[in-house]
């Protein structure tokens, strides 16, 4: 099977944790896109959705569901989302499509987390992935530093040649060479740097199910 059909499989597999009747909360990435489309065919069944991006809010109402502000809506019953690393304990590096912020707030809103992944993205220990920051550009070369105190390397991320703007108006560095051996603290540590306003680890908001896409089929990590 291919990546793509991988991603295909597990957004199929995710509908089974959509509740009938509810809004459910919907992460960004191309993972994710298989799913909005497989939500295609409950779309009758579900209020609506809450949307961690301005792509993935596009790709919904394209399709028919009502996205709703984070702040009309209460406790989501279940969060789906993709993920660029997740180890066993369902601890992730997000972030890869810049959207980390707005998916750490709607994952915080959510009783659950279903990750959906193609098995490439399973490790033992979270860090190969660059690590995606989301800061606030003035504090930019203070961060840097800090993460270089660590043994990171930090970029800034560019598009077209420009600085990465998010869809809150900040920046992104990707940090590489770490290894993140204990997330919860890492993540409580970086997210209060002054100037970070979201650190891409996701430990605090971690998956507890994920839905794992292998050439076998769906294998199911909680
Ligand atoms: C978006 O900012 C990310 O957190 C994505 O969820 C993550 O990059 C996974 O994306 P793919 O499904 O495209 O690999």
């Amino acid at each position: 099977m291919t990546q793509d059909e991988l991603k295909t499989l597990v957004g199929q597999a995710a509908l089974q944790y959509v509740v009938p009747g509810d809004i459910v909360g919907v992460g960004t990435g191309s993972t994710v896109n298989k799913f909005i489309d497989a939500l295609a065919s409950m779309k009758d069944q579900i209020k609506g959705a809450v949307s961690s991006s301005v792509i993935s809010t596009e790709r919904l109402k394209a399709i028919g569901i009502p996205v709703f502000d984070a702040n009309e809506v209460g406790e989501l019953s279940v969060y789906i989302d993709g993920a660029d690393e997740i180890d066993g304990a369902g601890c992730m590096i997000k972030g890869g499509g810049a959207a980390l912020t707005r998916e750490k707030i709607v994952a915080a809103q959510a009783r659950r987390f279903v990750c959906i992944a193609d098995e490439s993205k399973l490790v033992q220990v979270l860090g190969q992935f660059p690590l995606p920051v989301e800061v606030i550009p003035m504090a930019t070369r203070r961060i840097t530093r800090q993460f270089e105190a660590m043994g990171g390397t930090v970029t800034l991320r560019l598009k077209d040649g420009v600085p990465l703007v998010t869809d809150n108006g900040q920046h992104i560095l990707d940090v590489r060479g770490l290894q993140i051996r204990d997330p919860l603290a890492f993540e409580s540590e970086v997210n209060q740097w002054p100037g970070v306003v979201t650190v891409g680890v996701f430990a605090h908001q971690r998956a507890q199910i994920c839905l794992l896409g292998t050439a076998s089929g769906v294998r199911v990590l909680n």
